[in-house]
C-alpha cells in the first residue's frame, strides 16, 4: 500500500461527508491538483459526474477506454457530449501488438470461446489501457453503484485500490436508479439512447444485451457467463 495517498482516506470521508459532487470534486482537485480524474463509459451515471465536472468547470480530467467494440449509439453519446460541454474527452486505446497478437491468434469473437478468452480481451481492452490512464494520478472517480450487483455492495465511496495504487472515489456507489434519472432530466443531460431500450448495464456491444423486467441490472453483460465471474478486472473490492 502507497502510504502517502491511502492515509488520507479517513481525513478524506470527513471532509466530504455532507458536501455534494461537485462540491467534493472541487474539494478534491484543490488537495491533489493535477491528479484526480473520472473513467466515462457514457452509462447514465457517468454522465451526471461529467455534468457536474464540465458544467462546474472543475479541474478533473475525464477519460474513456474506447475497446474498439463500443455500441454505435456510445460513439453518438460521447460525441454529443463533446459538443454540449464543449470538450473533447480523451481516450485511451488498446495496446495495438498485445490486440494484434490476440486477434491474430484466436479471432475477432474468441470471448464467446471460453472465459479465459473474454477475460484476456477485457484485460487487453480495458485494463491495460487503465493502469496507463491511472499512471501518476492521486484519486480515480468511477461512476459504480451499489443497486449493480451484490459484489458492488462492498465497495466503499472512498477506497484504497490496491492494483492501480490510487484513491478510488465513488460518489453514486448509493444513488438509485430514480435518483440518476431524475438528475439527468433536471439538467437535460445528454445519455445513451441504449438505456431507454432495455439496457440497463451497458459496456462492449458484443458482450451487451438488454434486459427483460425481473433480470439482475448485469444480467445483460457477458450474458452467456456464469454470474459469479461477470467482472472485467477494471473494479476489484478488497
Ligand atoms: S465494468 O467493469 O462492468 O465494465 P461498468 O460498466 O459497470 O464497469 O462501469 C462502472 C464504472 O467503471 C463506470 O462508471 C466507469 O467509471 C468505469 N468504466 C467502465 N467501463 C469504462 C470504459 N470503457 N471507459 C472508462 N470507464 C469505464
Ligand atoms: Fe472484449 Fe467483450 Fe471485454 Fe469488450 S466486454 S473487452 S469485447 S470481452
Amino acid at each position: 500500500m502507497d502510504l502517502k495517498l491511502s492515509v488520507h482516506i479517513p481525513q478524506l470521508i470527513d471532509q466530504l461527508g455532507g458536501l455534494n459532487i461537485a462540491e467534493s470534486l472541487q474539494l478534491l482537485s484543490s488537495k491533489f491538483p493535477g491528479q484526480v480524474t473520472f473513467s466515462t463509459s457514457f452509462s447514465i451515471e457517468d454522465q451526471v459526474i461529467t455534468h457536474d465536472i464540465l458544467a462546474n468547470k472543475i479541474p478533473v480530467s475525464i477519460f474513456t477506454l474506447d475497446t474498439g467494440r463500443l455500441f454505435a449509439e456510445t460513439y453518438f453519446v460521447w460525441t454529443s457530449t463533446n459538443e454540449k460541454y464543449d470538450t473533447h474527452i480523451t481516450a485511451y486505446y488498446p495496446d495495438r501488438n498485445l490486440l494484434e497478437d490476440y486477434l491474430n491468434q484466436k479471432g475477432p469473437n474468441a470471448f464467446y470461446e471460453s472465459v479465459d478468452n473474454r477475460k484476456e480481451c477485457c484485460f487487453i481492452r480495458k485494463v491495460e489501457p487503465l493502469k496507463r490512464a491511472l499512471k501518476g494520478q492521486a484519486i480515480w472517480v468511477t461512476g459504480l453503484r451499489a443497486e449493480h450487483s451484490p459484489e458492488r455492495k462492498n465497495h466503499a465511496i472512498l477506497e484504497w485500490d490496491e492494483g492501480n495504487q490510487v484513491v478510488k472515489y465513488n460518489p453514486l456507489l448509493h444513488w438509485t436508479t430514480e435518483d440518476v434519472r431524475e438528475y439527468i432530466n433536471e439538467h437535460n443531460i445528454p445519455y445513451n439512447i441504449l438505456h431507454d431500450k432495455g439496457f440497463v448495464s451497458i459496456g462492449c456491444a458484443p458482450c451487451t444485451r438488454a434486459i427483460k423486467p425481473g433480470e439482475d441490472f448485469r444480467a445483460g453483460r457477458w450474458w452467456w457467463e456464469d454470474s459469479s465471474k461477470k467482472e472485467c478486472g477494471l473494479h476489484v473490492s478488497h
